[in-house]
């Protein structure tokens, strides 16, 4: 039977354009993604834009175009941006679709069916840049957002509330009963200490809005952005449709988010789910922020950076790489271009450019241009296997930067095991051919490994390997199996994959 694997990204907020921290966490989720293709999972990847509530009103005015208009100015260059970071999204949605319409309005209407949701006044601060409400306690000096550092609005008025006070037990037993539902494991252990701190009810409708869906039992009133946009994870898997199976997708396997809406996803979400019947997450995966200059890249703090700029420098793969390579998934990290370019060097033009290119100028030099098999008793053999093992079990933890440290290992023994014998000073004939059929055989296992982080990278090696089709027709682990190289296939030098950039 063939598994099914959904994966979700953050929907972005459509007030701003695709920035560096949008990229991230989005790459993240098409090498995870591509990584599950590759084990022959039937993969669902989603990701798409959070367009109602306050916040984008505000920038649309700001713009002079109606919410409608000014949500179809920016969506598609989410979806642009994706396409030209090589982003295998199977569906992108939009909350302004009808099927997403359709997914809210039944959400709600369960949770209100349950008696979860029930009328109340609101009195209090709310921050438009975080769609959220904060205590006083919160709040930092002068009534500031403590993430946004800017003054929070005084808002008063009828509000349905969605009783999340009633869910602390529920869902403290459920984490209990799931426990690695949320990697890395100390980002878990922050929202379940949001959940021991005591849960408020929270706000999930507003009187004095109109961009959003309205409520349907009530339509004075029209839904909190948070309980919309949380919805689409549903909406996607038809969720609403009364002519579709929802649940041959859901439960989704993770949503990949920020370390900044842990409460929406962790708590909220799960509890709102409870209430209305339908399963939890099988799991969460949870990034840190990545910094410049130490502060939170967003367009609120003004330090934003467009990654089709970096693609400029690095590549598409060269950029995908070093978000996936640079940090620890789940910790901060910081971005600066000249680890951009110092990371580029090493393990792209250094390891992984160098190996490919040595290993086809060799074999068009003293193999005629055709490549040797390889041995059964390679002494890369053993590496190999540990490289494939190694990084499997860090793309099952969601563990990027691991899942590339393995791989890269291949390359490194790789190399080192060319350095050692010398190919360049051998004379044609067995013991070459020997050396150069296990290099080649190393470096097409590397490919396989590689393809999830830097797919058009890995392509391009696979065609200059001689062999056929792409890397994603190819399955795993067996493809990865030592010995799949058949030999006597014609070897291609080309132009060099990452040519160095001068720091
Ligand atoms: O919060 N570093 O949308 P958003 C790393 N619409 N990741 C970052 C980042 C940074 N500097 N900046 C943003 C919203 N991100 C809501 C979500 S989901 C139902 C609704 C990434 O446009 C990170 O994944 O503010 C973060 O959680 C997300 O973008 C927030 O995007
Ligand atoms: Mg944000």
């Amino acid at each position: 039977m063939v598994s099914r694997f959904y994966v979700t990204t953050p929907i972005y907020y459509v007030n701003a354009e695709p920035h560096l921290g949008h990229a991230y966490t989005t790459i993240v989720g098409d090498a995870l993604t591509r990584w599950h293709r590759l084990l022959g999972d039937d993969v669902l990847y989603l990701t798409g834009t959070d367009e109602h509530g306050l916040k984008i009103r505000q920038a649309a005015d700001a713009a002079g175009l109606s919410p409608k208009e000014f949500c179809d100015s920016i969506a598609p260059k989410f979806a642009d941006a994706w396409e030209r970071l090589d982003i295998a999204n199977d569906d992108f949605i939009r909350t302004t679709e009808p099927r997403h319409h359709a997914a809210v309005t039944e959400l709600l209407q369960r949770c209100y069916d349950a008696g979860d949701i029930e009328l109340d006044t609101y009195s209090g601060k709310y921050c438009v840049a975080c769609e959220e409400y904060y205590t006083d306690e919160e709040l930092l000096e002068g009534d500031n957002c403590p993430i946004h550092k800017r003054p929070v609005d005084h808002f008063e008025e009828e509000n349905y509330f969605f009783r999340l006070s009633r869910f602390q037990d529920r869902l403290l037993d459920w984490y209990a009963a799931h426990p690695g539902a949320i990697v890395p494991e100390f980002r878990g252990n922050e929202a379940l200490g949001l959940i021991r701190g005591g849960l408020r009810d929270f706000s999930v409708s507003r009187t004095s809005l109109d961009w959003g869906i309205r409520l349907p039992w009530d339509d004075r009133h029209v839904a909190y952005v948070w309980f919309d946009a949380l919805t689409n994870y549903l909406s996607a898997t038809g969720f609403g449709d009364p002519s579709v199976d929802y649940t041959e997708r859901w439960p989704v396997d993770y949503h990949l988010i920020g370390k900044d809406i842990i409460r929406h996803h962790c708590v909220y979400w799960p509890a709102m789910l409870m209430s209305a019947g339908v399963d939890l997450p099988k799991g969460w995966a949870v990034g840190g922020w990545l910094l410049v200059d130490g502060e939170k890249m967003a367009k609120s703090t003004g330090n934003v950076v467009n990654p089709l700029d970096l693609v400029d420098t690095v590549g598409v793969d060269g950029f995908r790489y070093y978000v996936l390579a640079e940090t620890s998934y789940g910790s901060d990290g910081d971005f600066s271009y000249d680890g951009l370019v110092a990371r580029y060097n090493s393990d792209l033009a250094n390891n992984l450019g160098n190996l490919a290119s040595r290993v086809a100028t060799v074999v068009g030099k003293s193999c005629g241009g055709i490549g040797p098999a390889p041995r059964d008793d390679s002494p890369l053999a053993a590496a190999a296997a540990t490289a494939v093992a190694d990084t499997s079990a860090a793309w099952d933890a969601v563990t990027p930067s691991r899942a590339l440290e393995a791989t890269w290992s291949l390359i490194r023994a790789t190399n080192a095991f060319l350095e050692a014998n010398e190919p360049w000073k051998m004379t044609p004939g067995a013991d070459l051919d020997a050396v150069m059929g296990d290099a080649l055989e190393a470096l097409r296992i590397v490919t396989l490994l590689a393809w999830p982080a830097v797919p058009s990278t890995a392509d391009a090696i696979w065609a200059r390997l001689g062999l056929d089709g792409s890397v994603a027709d190819r399955r795993l682990p067996g493809d990865a199996r030592w010995g799949g190289y058949p030999g006597g296939l014609t070897v291609t030098k080309g132009d060099p994959l990452f040519p160095r950039i001068r720091s």
